[in-house]
């Protein structure tokens, strides 16, 4: 056994630890990040949940779902017609683990760039700042790194449900959903969250009848409601059925089906599948972590507790990511990561919990920064709100995206921007100009007197940061 000696370890390399890692180096620290994630071959593979079964595969199907529905829908009423548009499902996933592995290995090259020291394998948190690392299953400790700082980026992994275990071919997770050899003629999903949204809509898109069975009874509750409104009909439009106030009761697997019993406000309902797929959120990975006699301060929900900071109760030792509270989001992560070295090499740097963007890759998509319209009427704080429908956008007509609209809300005294939500084609890459906008205290006039280039979908956040003060120019105020 041996005993290295480091000035920061960080435990997990996924977008929260990688990122901590490289910036702690650049910094000119000597860090060590322990991981223990393999891959279907059974190798180290860096990038966490994100790149090996989240944010990056998840986005490759969507992209490859998009196409093959566009051709099949689009393309004629563009006058192009492609005749026997086919599916080859497994062309698609091994291009999908394709672009993971390239990711992936795009990692393991940046830790050696930076001087990394990769250690595989399961890190156990002791007393004295020491990490103790073993093989997977193993108690033997393999070997022991001590450090003067510790980052703990473990991540998170799906909630599981008592009633719908996962089987290996009827039930199954997020990364098993990835996985289908073949189209499943019908597809349920327990959760109409983020994760049940982006991939039901690519199996809906390769031709699965998907139901999505949700227990709250709002959709898209974090999101402005004007946008979330829009959102559900345009999916529903899409043979998405969502099944709001339906609360999972019981699965069980019959005549190669799964038969799904829920409840929702007329009494108990019953409907069978070729697959279910359970996405009903994620618990923080912090349950084998410790050693013997190593305490943080957790919350109620198994998070480690942290300030604004990130540090935890022990001096010296902060925890990032989805392992801690905040959005589980893996920019959330990175930024934690980026504040937390820069902070160890005795800078001041903060993060803008205020203004971090959420996205739902749907098509057309979701996106929004800052405070919901409800949110800042609850809040008594008094505003002008400007929308912009994409119907009055020459390139979204161009396009042939005329579904959509863009919101700002800006307060009424001081016009500053509390909020932007948008539901468009590329809403992902809009949000980021208000984010920039937000982030330099823009006010609603600001965006309006900024040049946009024409014709773009973007024109649309011009257009209603005009619509902020009646004077938007495309639709009538
Ligand atoms: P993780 O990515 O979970 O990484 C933690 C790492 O630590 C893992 O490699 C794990 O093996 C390792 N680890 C854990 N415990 C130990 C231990 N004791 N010893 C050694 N190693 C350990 N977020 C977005 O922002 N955008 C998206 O589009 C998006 N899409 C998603 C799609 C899906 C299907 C899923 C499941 C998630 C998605 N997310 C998305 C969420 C995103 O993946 C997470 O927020 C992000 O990965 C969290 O990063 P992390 O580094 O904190 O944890
Ligand atoms: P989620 O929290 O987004 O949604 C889970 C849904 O399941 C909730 O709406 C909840 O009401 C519902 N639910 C819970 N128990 C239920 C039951 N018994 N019956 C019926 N419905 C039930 O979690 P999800 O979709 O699993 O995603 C996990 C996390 O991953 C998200 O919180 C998000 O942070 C991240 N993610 C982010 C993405 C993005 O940024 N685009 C994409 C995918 C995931």
């Amino acid at each position: 056994m041996s005993n290295k000696k480091f000035d920061v370890v960080v435990i997990g390399a996924g977008p929260s630890g990688y990122v901590a890692a490289i910036r702690c180096a650049q910094l000119g620290m000597k860090v060590a990040c322990v991981d223990e994630w393999r891959n279907r071959q059974g190798e180290s593979s860096l990038g966490g949940t994100c790149l090996n079964v989240g944010c990056i595969p998840s986005k490759a199907l969507l992209e490859s779902s998009h196409i093959y529905a566009s051709m099949k829908h689009d393309a004629p009423k563009h006058g192009i017609t492609v005749k026997d548009v086919a599916l080859d499902i497994s062309t698609m996933i091994e291009r999908k683990n394709k672009v993971v592995n390239e990711l992936t290995q795009g990692i393991s090259g940046l830790f050696k760039t930076n001087k990394i020291e990769l250690v595989h394998g399961h890190a156990k948190l002791s007393p004295g700042k020491k990490v103790k690392v073993h093989d997977r299953g193993a108690k033997k400790v393999r070997e022991t790194l001590e450090a003067e700082y510790i980052i703990i980026a473990a991540g998170s992994s799906p909630v599981r449900l008592d009633s719908a275990p996962l089987t290996d071919d009827y039930i199954f997770d997020s990364a098993g959903c990835l996985e289908f050899e073949e189209v499943p003629d019908t597809l349920g999903i327990v959760g109409a969250g983020a994760i049940g949204l982006e991939l039901g809509s690519v199996w809906s898109r390769l031709g699965s009848e998907v139901v999505l069975i949700e227990a709250m009874d709002a959709f898209m509750p974090m999101a402005d409601s004007h946008v979330t409104r829009l959102a559900l009909r345009s999916l529903q439009k899409q043979q998405l059925d969502i099944r709001l106030s339906a609360r999972l009761l019981s699965t069980n697997i019959k005549q190669n089906k799964v038969i799904v019993t829920y409840e929702d406000p007329r009494g108990a309902q019953q409907i069978s599948f070729d697959k279910l797929v359970v996405a009903v959120g994620r618990k923080p990975n912090s349950d084998y972590l410790f050693g013997d006699e190593m305490q943080l301060e957790m919350d109620e929900r198994a998070f480690i507790h942290v300030n604004r900071y990130c540090e935890t109760s022990v001096p010296g030792i902060y925890a990032i990511g989805d392992i801690v509270r905040g959005p589980m989001l893996a920019h959330k992560g990175s930024e934690e990561g980026v504040m937390v070295a820069e902070r160890i090499a005795g800078q001041k740097t903060e993060i803008n919990y205020d203004h971090i963007p959420s996205v739902i890759y749907t098509h057309p998509e979701v996106a929004w920064v800052g405070k919901t319209e409800h949110a800042c009427v609850t809040a008594g704080i008094p505003v002008n709100v400007g929308s912009f429908p994409l119907a009055a956008s020459g390139r979204a007509r161009a396009m042939g995206e005329k579904e959509g609209l863009v919101k700002i809300i800006a307060h009424k005294d001081t016009d500053r921007v509390l909020g932007v939500h948008i539901f468009a084609p590329q809403a992902s890459e809009m949000i980021a100009q208000a984010v920039t906008a937000m982030e330099m205290e823009a006010s609603a006039e600001d965006v309006a007197m900024t040049v946009f280039a024409h014709p773009t979908l973007s024109e649309s956040i011009h257009e209603a940061a005009l619509a902020v003060h009646n004077r938007a120019i495309h639709i009538k105020n």
